[in-house]
């Protein structure tokens, strides 16, 4: 046995030399440790070993299998050897480079716009309480989107029943910040917000709104025109102008809605069906946001002085505002994840 061991390994070290490729470190496997290998034939004789014996060439044989199999392997690691050499010249396996999505990139556009004139940008809560979703905003309990079907409400337990929502706006961030911080602010502040609307290509059930707003003691309507007016011509175009048309939200008072000027066709209102601006359907304007002086009783739920404190407010929906400046169709093309749509807005 002592023999037929040593014989094995002399010729296994000659064949060892002679690799060249993984397919011949296979075949010698299978040579020497396979199922019909003259290794398995010497360790099938054991059994037939007087006792003391057995132990001995037991473990020889072992040590043997141990001896090849890490010369296999140590070969096995030489990076598949010669036949496989590293091209040096092959092209590289391309990584694809994640970037911020459009929306995003819109919303911190907007954002910085209005932090550059010294507002500070705050993050609300996706889920609110009721009442600063509805009645701090003064939305009184008959307003229709207190119904359950016009807002997704949270099943939390009998007690909080109603009480926890998804916000529907990015408003009621106003009331945060104004029940906790006294006056003068200025405040920005980005989110998402949720309605049960039907999907189409402008409505669903998730959006992004941006909220602004600000509060001191003489505030007044034209610093609201100010920084709408400085805000539209830093994002759309140094030309823009605005329009306000009368409007009623509760929480504001006076309210109003603002349109641009097309930044397309600059306005010009074309009727000729044909040669209609696709942007703004040849109306010359697109309405981008609401906005409104904050109503007294707003501020009054927040616990600041009316008589002294005056304050704006304006709110925008930012898959809108991107449409309108990329001239974007439908707003599910936003959640798709489709990279060749969102590639055209990767930096
Ligand atoms: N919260 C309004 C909405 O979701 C948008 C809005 C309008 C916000 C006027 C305001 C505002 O702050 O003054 O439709």
């Amino acid at each position: 046995m002592e023999n037929e061991i040593k014989r094995l390994e002399e010729e296994f070290q000659k064949d060892f030399q002679e690799i060249k490729s993984s397919k011949d470190l296979e075949a010698l496997r299978i040579k020497y440790l396979g199922r019909k290998s003259a290794f398995m034939q010497l360790f099938s004789r054991i059994p037939t070993l007087a006792k003391e014996e057995k132990g001995i060439w037991g473990k020889k044989l072992n040590t043997f299998k141990n001896k090849i199999t890490s010369l296999l392997e140590s070969k096995a690691g030489q990076g598949e050897n010669n036949e496989e050499k590293i091209d040096l010249t092959a092209p590289s396996v391309s990584r694809e480079e994640g970037s911020r999505h459009v929306l995003s990139t819109v919303s911190k556009e907007i954002c910085s716009i209005f932090e550059r004139l010294g507002f500070i940008t705050i993050e609300g809560k996706e889920i609110e309480e009721e009442w600063y979703n509805f009645e701090a905003l003064n939305i009184p309990s008959e307003h229709p989107s207190r119904e359950d079907f016009d807002t997704f409400y949270l099943d939390i337990g009998e007690k909080d029943k109603g009480k926890y929502l998804l916000r529907s706006h990015t408003s009621p961030s106003q009331i945060r910040v104004m029940k906790e911080s006294k006056p003068p602010l200025a405040v920005i502040s980005p989110g998402r917000v949720y309605r049960p609307d039907e999907v189409d290509a402008t409505h669903s059930f998730m959006f992004h709104q941006i909220e602004g707003f600000a509060v001191a003691k003489d505030m007044n309507f034209a610093h609201l025109k100010g920084v709408l007016l400085h805000f539209v011509r830093e994002f759309f175009s140094t030309g823009v102008e605005l329009r306000f048309r009368p409007h009623f939200f509760p929480f504001t008072e006076p309210s109003v809605e603002v349109d641009i000027s097309c930044f397309i066709c600059k306005n010009k209102k074309v009727e000729d069906s044909k040669k209609k601006c696709s942007v703004c359907k040849g109306k010359g304007w697109l309405e981008i946001l609401g906005c409104g002086m904050i109503h007294p009783k707003v501020l009054k739920a927040c616990g600041i002085d009316f008589k002294k404190y005056k304050g704006f407010a304006f709110g925008m929906g930012v898959e809108r505002i991107a449409m309108l400046k990329y001239g974007i169709n439908d707003i599910r093309l936003f959640y798709e994840n489709d990279v060749r749509f969102l590639k055209q807005f990767s930096l």
